[in-house]
């Protein structure tokens, strides 16, 4: 069947190998997992935890970090197998293109799109609503018609564009200052569960769970869809309110999979390659567990900044130096988010274009860069402008449900690809698989059940036009169907990460 035709493993992993299009594998172990904490501690940490507390889960909001931990670690083992198996960049649309078949990794590919381009939109947003709060704590005011949260965020507009530009201008150097950024926020976010130690109050924990309650951000529209199914009156708080939590800080959790696409760029991908995303995310789950309990000690829970929380914690206990210092970090933190995410995007796109899914014309590197320029400046463009023009806290519902939908497909494959291909070396596997691969989705099912109405029905839009897209262009340009083999073995990524 057409829709399930697929791209051979061999054929995908031959084309990395061609002469001219062939990565540097220089990245160990250690650089992944460092890369991988680099995108994954973001606006999740700093900002969301402290809104999902104050609005969902209180100080419970630490169990809904355990249940995010737990979903993203068993997709993360779904990762690492195929990420072992296929050690191509691309990510999960690649991966999925050569087991599940063109449609899904369109699939997959549009969520991964969704993901990484909003997710930057949202980091964004919360590096402005950062920088907004050090500028203030400097003594400089920061026009609130331009802020963060107002018709047009120019903060946010001008870091995309000139990371943008960055990007686009090839970054050998960045990934040192990549390093120096990470070290500066895991100093940061170390610093605040040391410092804020001092401060946290047992009373605050208290009631941990606090006690289901009708709130205002479980009601109409925002209702989860999974109470809104069931008939039960909409609540927040309770354990109802810790899963809305989860399914809200899951967004601290992504990432990992983009540690994924550097594949083709590591040294030995089948080992470093699940050390680099398994243990990033371990480091981060204890991270986030350590972050939320302190600050929530710090602060009762309906007094929570739900803007710059860490910060705000500090200033409220009268050390303005520390709150100071946490913004700072927390700007500089952020920047990498955005980075990372944004690069993740173009090479995603890179890839679906190379197979003819999107223009041709995108892949285009410059002879000079040897990035693809034009990609990289219309991914730049489109994901400033939704930073800049989306109200705040609207758009990370969104990044989790395209995510959670990925996780989800990229579990089912696993099982799949065994079967289909059990001759493929597979130096990381997931244990206790099929179980464990479809524990995973059904999970990730559960979360996505917990989002709310408004971001099902977005998240049905955004499908829907990737349905049209695929239908009426995709299907017909797709190098699988005009049989231009060798552009399905043209499968140079452009060097973005590696350079040099
Ligand atoms: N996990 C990343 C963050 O929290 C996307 O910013």
């Amino acid at each position: 069947m057409t829709l399930l035709r697929t791209k051979s493993i061999e054929q995908t992993l031959a084309a990395s190998e061609e002469e001219g299009h062939r990565l540097k594998r220089r990245l160990s172990a250690l650089d992944l997992t460092v890369f991988g904490i680099g995108v994954i501690i973001g606006a999740g940490i700093f900002t969301l935890t402290g809104r999902a507390a104050r609005d969902y889960a209180g100080p419970s909001i630490a169990l809904s970090f355990v249940i995010g931990a737990i979903v993203c670690g068993l997709a993360a083992l779904c990762y690492a197998e195929f990420a072992s198996t296929v050690p191509i960049s691309g990510s999960a649309y690649t991966f999925s293109y050569a087991t599940l078949g063109e449609l899904v990794a369109w699939i997959i590919g549009w969520d991964l799109l969704l993901e990484m381009m909003l997710g930057a939109s949202v980091v964004a947003q919360g590096w402005s609503e950062y920088l907004v709060t050090l500028l203030g704590q400097l003594g400089i005011t920061w026009p609130p018609s331009i802020g963060p949260g107002s018709h047009f965020d120019l903060l946010s507009f001008v870091l995309i564009a000139g990371l943008t530009l960055l990007i686009a201008a090839g970054i050998k150097e960045s990934l040192r200052v990549n390093l120096v950024l990470v070290g500066v926020k895991l100093f940061i976010v170390l610093f605040v569960i040391i410092a804020g130690l001092f401060y946290v109050k047992r009373e605050n924990w208290s009631p941990f769970i606090p006690p289901s309650s009708p709130g205002q951000a479980a009601s109409g529209l925002s209702t989860p869809v999974l109470q809104w199914v069931s008939g039960m009156t909409p609540a927040t708080f309770g354990v109802l309110g810790i899963m809305a939590g989860a399914a809200i800080v899951f967004f601290a959790y992504i990432g990992f999979d983009v540690v994924a696409t550097t594949a083709e760029e590591a040294k030995n991908p089948q080992r470093d390659l699940p050390i680099g995303i398994i243990g990033s995310l371990i480091i981060c789950t204890i991270l986030y567990m350590a972050v939320s309990l302190v600050i929530t000690g710090m602060v009762k829970y309906p007094n929570i900044d739900p803007k710059a929380a860490l910060a705000t914690a500090f200033l409220d206990v009268g050390r303005s130096g520390f709150a100071t210092l946490i913004s700072a970090g927390a700007v500089a933190g952020l920047t990498t988010v955005v980075m990372t995410l944004l690069i993740g995007a173009t090479r995603v796109t890179f890839a679906m274009s190379r197979d003819r899914l999107l223009p041709g014309g995108l892949s285009q590197t410059h002879p000079r860069t040897g990035t693809p320029v034009r990609l990289t400046l219309i991914i730049g463009i489109v994901v400033a402008l939704v930073a800049a023009l989306t109200p705040i806290g609207k758009l990370e519902e969104m990044v989790n449900i395209g995510t959670l939908s990925a996780f989800m497909l990229v579990s089912l494959a696993i099982p799949v690809l065994r079967k289909r291909r059990p001759d493929l070396k597979r130096s990381f596997r997931v244990p206790g698989s099929p179980v464990v691969p479809w524990l995973s989705a059904l999970f990730c099912l559960y979360l996505i059940l917990n989002l709310s109405i408004e971001t099902w029905l977005r998240f049905i839009i955004w499908m829907l036009l990737g349905f049209a897209i695929y239908f009426f262009y995709s299907r017909s340009h797709s190098r699988l169907e005009t049989g231009d083999a060798a552009g399905a073995l043209d499968s140079g990524m452009p060097q973005m990460l590696d350079e040099g």
